[in-house]
């Protein structure tokens, strides 16, 4: 299947996400409606609402909450980028800047609070503990991972399961909870909805080690946010931390640098990208992406034979391609 075709699956549901999205931001609160159109405005892949969507129809239901759910996770997503950004200080999301560098922090982290509630707002109208427990859990495991992230931040002993454990709670636990919401609408077994967790914690965990090699070899313009910006930010990824492993004996001390000037000033970027390049990382950090999106496939794989069992198991190939 092509990606066009995965998400015509759903194209009706995610046109009603973005109706529903459009008219809660609109009715926000003033300075967090001016915010949250902004952001959602600034376009966005809406991946997580299509996983959500797709895991429901594949699960066999069939109503309204999939519509209401797949907005949920989409502004729980538009809060944390909020909330993300300023911890980040990042003046770009979307191609365009950032929330925090046009309305300043306070009242983007204000705005990021409102959302969160209203996103819970709009999931307990469903009247589903077992939904909510999900959301509540997976947004405590991001509020985890970003301080994780910080207490990482501008250190160069991060190692490979510290990455991995990140990229978990910051970005996999969304994914995770977004195909198993799908499969407890469709109340399908508790063997079954354990399989859709795993399938979502794989593609996430995929989609994260994608967006760690994209800050090193994409374009500014192709992602919407600067490239090169997580060293620069403290952030010692997968490819780097495979690239000191691999590298020569001057790549530790060539990132240290960086870490410790926080931007590019003795050290040129070029160098850094040699650096990743040279010593294999893109291609050992591509392999485990590759290898997560087979995990994906494969726990979902031969249980339910439906165009959306075989849209999901299309969907981690277009993680791995994807170039923004
Ligand atoms: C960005 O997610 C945050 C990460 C988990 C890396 P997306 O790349 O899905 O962001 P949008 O919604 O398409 O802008
Ligand atoms: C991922 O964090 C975003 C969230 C899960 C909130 P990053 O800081 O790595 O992502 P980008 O690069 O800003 O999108
Ligand atoms: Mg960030
Ligand atoms: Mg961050």
């Amino acid at each position: 299947m092509t990606a066009k075709e995965v998400f015509d699956l759903v194209r009706d549901d995610l046109a009603l996400v973005e109706r529903e999205l459009a008219s809660e931001s609109t009715a926000a609160f003033e300075p967090v409606s001016e915010i949250c159109s902004y952001l959602l405005g600034g376009g966005g892949k809406r991946l997580r609402p299509a996983l959500l969507l797709l895991s429901a129809r594949y699960a066999g239901y069939r109503g309204e909450s999939a519509v209401r759910l797949a907005a949920v996770v989409e502004l729980i997503h538009s809060a944390t980028l909020i909330h993300d950004d300023v911890i980040d200080s990042a003046d770009k999301r979307r191609g365009r800047p950032s929330a925090n560098s046009r309305w300043g922090n306070h009242r983007s982290v204000l705005a990021g609070d409102w959302l969160y509630m209203l996103a819970f707002q709009i999931a307990l109208e469903q009247r589903n503990f077992r939904t909510l427990d999900v959301l509540i859990e997976l947004t405590k495991k991001m509020v985890e991972g970003e301080l994780i992230q910080l207490a990482k931040l501008g250190k160069l002993d991060v190692t490979e399961d510290d990455a991995l454990q990140l990229a978990t709670c910051k970005t996999a636990c969304l994914f995770s909870g977004c195909a198993r919401l799908g499969g407890i609408l469709g109340g399908i077994s508790d063997t079954e909805e354990k399989a859709l967790a795993e399938y979502g914690r794989c593609a996430g965990l995929a989609f994260q080690l994608v967006d760690d090699l994209l800050d090193f070899t994409a374009s500014a313009e192709q992602l919407g946010k600067p490239v090169l910006s997580d060293l620069k930010e403290g952030k010692v990824t997968l490819p780097l931390i495979y690239a000191i492993q691999n590298g020569h004996r001057e790549a530790r001390e060539l990132v240290q640098r960086v870490l410790a000037e926080k931007e590019f000033q003795s050290v040129r970027p070029e160098a850094i990208v040699a650096l990743v390049r040279d010593s294999g990382a893109l291609e050992r950090v591509r392999l485990l992406a590759l290898d997560y999106a087979d995990r994906a496939k494969t726990s979902i794989d031969g249980r339910v034979d439906s165009e959306f069992a075989r849209a999901l198991l299309t969907l981690p190939d277009f993680i791995l391609e994807r170039e923004n």
